[in-house]
């Protein structure tokens, strides 16, 4: 009987890496989520009243849209997901669109095609020869309404849910297609241009390439990437993400240049914008549905994802005539695409080790084009999967399970990640046996393999080595993770450099690395093909350079399960120093209660990451990695938060019940202005927030005699409750919080 791997607890799936969700609690955490952000869509949205800080929201956005883009499958699915796709999606602020942005039907076959020319020259009483239609790519993007007032761009604004949508205009003058004036001495007054915002295939691969060496969130297709760099806080992150800007229609025009839907396309052209070279005027059905063959063929060939051909009346006053059916138009349609789909064999399942020991099998395919990709190779997720089995047990695929030599029917859905969709059975061979999943780790220490427990305690899909450290595997990935970009960043020290050294036996763990040069005279890198002598010398030159880090580049580093880069972020800023954290964790691998509640008093950090700290601490073999690493390295101390508010420095403890904000918001507020939030009230302790129920943490507080404020005068004091004056000013008008003065509002 294979032990169960020890694996987190339930109720602590938002402490998780979104890279250690098993599919199971994807879906949990996902549901989880989408209701915590239709709440807080509702009360910011609806009522106005939010109840989390932007940061904290964006953050549950954040992890909302990355477990879609790992999962794919949830993304897809009906239910919560599409609610919230629906409602502006970051706190930007709101624009209301002066005319609608409504969407179109769809059509999916010849007939359908058919069926709109024939509705539409009945409604007109004309014949199908009088109407001409303006044909245009589909692009697969994100709809964007751009306002000119005296031909300046004023605003941009998201679709959002098409009456109202989110301000992201200073982001949107980063595109080089979308003109800050228009050209032409007589555009209109007032001029809402719209469009598609995208991002090119090219772009976005090489995006993903960087996301995935920096360990960031990879996206699932051109379309998120260009939503999530548009939606970036920071314009400069946006201007670093090539988009491209197509236009195709518009809204609020105070004189239309034109009369035709192809003569607005000219003019849109004249005035500076791009528009897509495919688009064509077709005269009847059958020239559309030739128009949108011949549009599917060249597809692949094209640097931007469509997914279809949009139909429009060219007349416009035909179009005004037509008018909308509720939310669409009538004068308009968009041809969708087939999902591409292709035919291969499967040849072979490997199963690929992470650094964390997850087993995943990768299915590895005859080699075939779908959508202009050559597709390789197949996640396979794990054994249920390979079984015909879903997350939930429905089954995939009618139950049909996945053998070597199957023919598989892959498709790539304006998605990058192919799935396979479906074996084709009569094709399999008559000796194809079910694949067994292993039952011990590939490496060669052939350790069992366990399936992890799911958040309610039964057996999850996800299978995992119980080798650990001395897993190879497990070691080269630490390794991987070690030099890369967001870790220690070694220049000329990458994935395949580490491989080498790790086969030679002269890396086997992050120490070794800086003692490589000492040992050089009988390791003779330069004999290693494709170095030299200059090579070396700059290799070591890079290392020696990294013999200074950042202390949260170095937690990072030493790849603790749970702890990715933005944990280490706020392990390293909560703590300060290497040693004080060092000594935490020692003192949480031995169960020491207060140091555990200080952890936990951190924002963000909850059971998860704690209990994977502790194992790790506890591990005789990782304090040994961790020491003889630190006997090569200088670890920096972490930035101090550049606030400099009344709390700078000052220990917090809330305590008892909060009425005006959240916990959550209460501990990252008092983070973001400097403080240090405890979960323990010590002598050390500076200030006890307390509120109704306060008990054993309160009457420590006076023991101590520690300052305790209530809610509103915690609220006061960093100044963030209405009519207080609580900052003084120094000369230069600029705020001096040396001497915070609590100024109490009369009444109160
Ligand atoms: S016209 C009233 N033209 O497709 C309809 N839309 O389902 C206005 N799209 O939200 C849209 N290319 O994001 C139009 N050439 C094109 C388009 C296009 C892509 C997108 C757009 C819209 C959706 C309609």
């Amino acid at each position: 009987m294979a032990k169960k791997a020890q694996t987190s607890p339930g109720p602590d799936l938002a402490g998780l890496e979104i890279s250690d969700l098993t599919p199971l609690e994807a879906r949990a955490e996902w549901t989880r989520l989408a209701e915590v952000i239709a709440g807080h869509d509702q009360r910011y949205y609806q009522e106005d009243a939010p109840s989390v800080a932007d940061a904290e929201y964006d953050a549950l956005r954040q992890r909302f849209n990355a477990i879609e883009a790992r999962f794919p499958e949830l993304a897809s699915a009906a239910s919560p997901s599409r609610k919230v796709g629906a409602a502006p999606s970051s706190r930007f602020s709101k624009v209301r669109h002066a005319v609608p942005m409504l969407s179109l039907e769809n059509a999916f076959s010849g007939d359908d095609v058919r069926d709109f020319v024939a509705r539409i020259a009945r409604f007109l009483k004309l014949s199908e020869q009088e109407i001409d239609f303006s044909a245009e790519p589909k692009i697969d993007g994100l709809s964007m309404s751009l306002r000119y007032e005296g031909g300046e761009l004023v605003t941009a604004a998201t679709r959002g849910d098409g009456s109202e949508g989110e301000d992201v205009t200073a982001n949107i003058r980063t595109l080089q297609d979308v003109p800050t004036r228009l050209k032409g001495a007589d555009v209109p007054a007032i001029c809402e241009v719209r469009g598609e915002v995208y991002m090119t295939k090219a772009a976005f691969l090489a995006l993903n390439e960087r996301q995935m060496a920096a360990g960031e969130t990879v996206f699932a297709n051109p379309r998120n990437s260009a939503a999530g760099s548009l939606r970036q806080k920071d314009p400069s992150v946006t201007a670093s993400r090539p988009l491209g800007f197509f236009a195709y229609a518009w809204g609020e025009i105070s004189a239309r240049p034109a009369t035709t839907q192809s003569g607005m396309i000219a003019w849109f052209e004249r005035i500076g914008f791009r528009t897509n070279p495919l688009t064509r005027l077709c005269h009847s059905a059958e020239e559309l549905i030739a128009l949108h063959r011949a549009i599917e063929e060249e597809r692949a060939g094209l640097d931007y994802d469509i997914d279809g051909v949009v139909y429009k009346v060219d007349r416009i006053d035909w179009q005004e005539r037509l008018g909308f059916v509720s939310r669409t138009p009538r004068w308009g349609i968009a041809h969708k695409f087939a999902a591409e789909q292709a035919t291969t064999v499967l040849r072979d399942i490997e199963i690929q080790v992470g650094r964390t020991g997850a087993l995943t099998p990768v299915g590895r395919l005859d080699p075939v084009g779908v959508g202009g990709v050559i597709v390789q190779n197949v996640t396979l997720h794990n054994e249920d999967y390979i079984r015909g089995i879903g997350n939930k047990g429905e089954a995939l695929r009618e139950g049909r399970d996945l053998r070597i030599n199957d023919t598989v029917v892959i498709q790539r859905a304006g998605d990058v990640i192919p799935q396979v969709v479906d074996v084709v059975i009569d094709k399999r061979p008559k000796d194809a046996e079910p694949f067994r999943f292993p039952v011990v780790c590939p490496c060669a220490l052939h350790t069992e393999v366990v399936r992890e427990e799911t958040a309610s305690g039964e057996e999850g899909s996800r299978a995992r080595c119980s080798g650990e450290f001395a897993c190879p595997y497990q070691k080269i990935e630490h390794l991987k993770l070690f030099v890369s970009r967001r870790a220690f960043d070694i220049d000329g020290l990458g994935e395949k450099q580490i491989q080498t050294f790790f086969d030679r036996e002269w890396v086997r763990e992050p120490a070794d690395i800086f003692t490589l040069e000492a040992r050089n005279a009988s390791l003779k890198l330069e004999d290693i093909e494709g170095y030299g002598a200059t090579s070396v010398a700059n290799l070591f030159a890079a290392i020696a350079g990294r013999r200074n880090i950042a202390l949260e580049r170095f937690v990072y580093a030493l790849g603790m399960r749970h702890v990715g880069e933005t944990t280490a972020q706020i392990l390293a800023r909560g703590y300060g120093s290497w040693q004080v954290f060092h000594d935490a964790c020692l003192k949480v691998a031995a169960s020491d209660a207060v140091a555990i509640a200080e952890m936990d008093a951190l924002d963000q950090i909850g059971d998860t990451v704690i209990a994977s700290i502790g194992a790790y601490f506890r591990e005789d073999h990782n304090r040994g990695i961790v020491d003889r690493l630190i006997a090569e390295v200088t670890i920096l101390d972490a930035e101090k938060p550049r606030a400099n508010s009344t709390v700078t420095g000052k220990t917090v403890v809330f305590t008892g019940s909060l009425e005006r904000m959240t916990r959550e918001e209460a501990k990252a507020t008092a983070e973001r202005l400097g403080a240090k939030v405890s979960g323990s009230v010590s002598k050390k302790t500076n200030i006890v927030v307390a509120g109704p129920g306060a008990g054993s943490k309160l009457a420590e507080a006076r023991k101590h005699g520690v300052t305790v404020l209530t809610e509103d005068e915690w609220l006061a004091l960093i100044g963030q409750w209405g009519g207080l004056v609580v900052w003084q000013r120094d000369a230069r008008g600029t705020h001096d919080f040396r001497e915070p003065r609590l100024i109490k509002r009369s009444g109160t």
